[in-house]
């Protein structure tokens, strides 16, 4: 599927606007050009690729690389120029990634980073239809069914058995229906049924509260009692696995729980989004999340925006555009000179800009890739 198509990068340098301006830094680009922006943001996250030789994107970002490499299958399904730029990518990930930390078959010691890349080499497959990559992500779900069995029930968070996260569930379900929706009839049964038992799961535990937000785990030590805080990734994830769910069901009731989850997160004002309605994990704000909250923001609104082609909401769609031009307007170093554009984007997406690094870069490359796609 590669080598036939143009060079995405070249559609950056559209003659009329080169012509246009006699200012070597030219005027940025509309906010609502998502496929462009996108590019660009994309081009700016590829520049942290294969940092050390390891296959990865940045310095010891290894859970965050399947977010990135992410963001990347789900650009390339949206704008089929882009495969022919990076699409080695893909591969070069698969056969060097895991050479980090020696973790084969991108197994590690934590079972949401499992889960990160499980759903990757899905994304993955779906763009490039090979089936070595879904084989990858069947390899890593049977490997996170043996976290399961804690005392409040689910997945556990860690092969240390401390913990019961929201994420390792979420990505957990994501990933059994995701597979199940993926694989020959022949084999649905044997990740459906463990999907929904897990979406079930999620749902009676507690973990979600009467604000219809999802806290980040239970407390094994304390009644499985809801604990920790109310992050954008717990809640985002939980959308994307009811639409792979729902795909591999059809059963309505799937979106319903989660429409509920989505509008009361995407409201303006939620424990998630400031007064303007833009997302939030509060140390964002002050442009002060380490390497690990930085990412959040980027699963949630790809998990809206999954839902929304599944279930099209006009009030989610407005959030997604909302957001997309708003790190556009606000959030984003820009240069353009003859030579290409470069389009830096930063953590806090109402901003000001501040800094970017490999992971502001990716978690804003969501959001336009997600404005791109309840656009099209
Ligand atoms: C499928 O992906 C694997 C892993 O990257 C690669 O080795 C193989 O050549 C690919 N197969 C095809 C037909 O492209
Ligand atoms: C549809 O999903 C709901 C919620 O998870 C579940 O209770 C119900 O049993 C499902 N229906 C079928 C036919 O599987
Ligand atoms: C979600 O919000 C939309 C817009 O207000 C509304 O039409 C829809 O019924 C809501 N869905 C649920 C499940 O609350």
């Amino acid at each position: 599927m590669r080598s036939t198509f143009k060079k995405a990068g070249l559609a950056l340098l559209a003659p009329s606007l080169v012509a246009a301006s006699p200012l070597a830094k030219m005027a940025k680009r509309d906010a609502s050009d998502y496929t462009d922006n996108a590019v660009c943001s994309a081009d700016a996250l590829m520049k942290y690729y294969q940092t050390d030789n390891t296959g990865l994107w940045g310095k010891d970002l290894w859970w965050q690389s399947a977010n990135f490499m992410t963001s990347l299958a789900t650009l390339t399904s949206l704008n089929s120029d882009y495969l022919s730029e990076h699409g080695d990518v893909f591969a070069n990930t698969f056969d060097t990634a895991t050479g980090y930390g020696n973790y084969a078959n991108f197994l590690d010691n934590f079972y949401d980073d499992e889960g990160w890349w499980g759903n990757a080499w899905l994304d993955v497959y779906d763009v490039t239809g090979n089936q070595t990559y879904l084989q990858a992500a069947i390899i890593i779900y049977q490997d996170i069914i043996n976290g399961l069995g804690t005392p409040c029930g689910g997945i556990w968070w860690s092969k240390d058995q401390t913990y019961v996260s929201a994420i390792s569930n979420g990505l957990y379900i994501e990933l059994a229906a995701g597979i199940a929706a993926r694989v020959g009839q022949d084999q649905v049964s044997d990740y459906l049924p463990n999907a929904q038992q897990a979406w079930d799961w999620f749902f009676s535990v507690g973990l979600i509260g009467s604000d219809n937000m999802v806290s980040d785990g239970v407390d094994k030590d304390n009644n499985c009692a809801p604990t920790g805080s109310k992050f954008t990734y717990n809640q985002g994830v939980i959308l994307g696995a009811a639409a792979e769910l729902y795909k591999a069901t059809g059963n309505q009731t799937i979106l319903e729980q989660a429409a509920v989850l989505a509008n009361a997160s995407s409201a303006a004002g939620s424990a998630i989004t400031d007064s303007n309605g833009i997302l939030h994990d509060g140390c964002d704000e002050s442009d002060n999340c380490d390497s690990t909250a930085a990412m959040f923001k980027g699963p949630y609104i790809r998990g809206l925006a999954k839902l929304q082609l599944a279930y099209p909401h006009d009030n989610w769609k407005d959030f997604i555009t909302t957001n997309a031009q708003s790190i556009w307007n606000n959030d984003l170093d820009f240069e353009q000179s003859d030579s290409g554009s470069s389009c830096s984007l930063g953590q806090d997406w109402a901003g000001p800009y501040d800094t970017s690094t490999a992971i502001t870069q990716g978690a804003a490359l969501d959001a336009l890739n997600a404005a791109l796609a309840v656009t099209q």
